[in-house]
């Protein structure tokens, strides 16, 4: 049995929304140490907190790519706090599963659209419920990538 879904497959051939967004309303960077990938999400907010547009650029592993390429899917056009609930648990399910060595992909794309929204509700001075400071992670000192 092949380990990946054709709709993992396809969104690692054919990501969706990859790019960045000049002047972001918020933006997300997560890594993961042990195996170095990085994630960044960009968000464009429009005053009614929704997501206008959204890009990603990750230098991963292919679920990686996928779990973004779905995650900045699932949150396009809808609004902060609606995103703020995208679980990658729901990532998952979308691509029709992981394998389970590659769950912690999944969760990298969960953290990184709540590290943008976070960037998004502190340039704008906004307090919303349930949003946690992303976390301190994400080793970015042991990765030693610049971005
Ligand atoms: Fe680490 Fe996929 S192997 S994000």
């Amino acid at each position: 049995m092949e380990p990946y879904s054709e709709k993992v497959m396809d969104h690692f051939s054919n990501p969706r929304n990859v790019g960045e967004i000049q002047d972001a309303s918020g933006v997300g960077t997560v890594g993961n140490a042990k195996c170095g990938d990085i994630m960044r999400i960009y968000l464009d907010v429009d005053d009614n907190q929704v997501i206008r547009d959204v890009k990603f650029k990750t230098f991963g592993c292919g679920a990686a790519i996928a779990t973004s390429s779905m995650a900045t899917e699932m949150i396009k056009g809808k609004t902060i706090e609606e995103a703020l609930k995208l679980t990658n648990k729901a990532v998952m399910e979308a691509l029709d599963g992981l394998p389970p060595v590659k769950v912690h992909c999944s969760l990298l794309a969960e953290e990184a659209v709540h590290a943008a929204i976070w960037d998004y509700a502190q340039k704008h001075h906004l307090a919303i419920e349930g949003l946690r400071p992303p976390k301190a992670d994400i080793h970015e000192e042991e990765t030693g990538c610049p971005v």
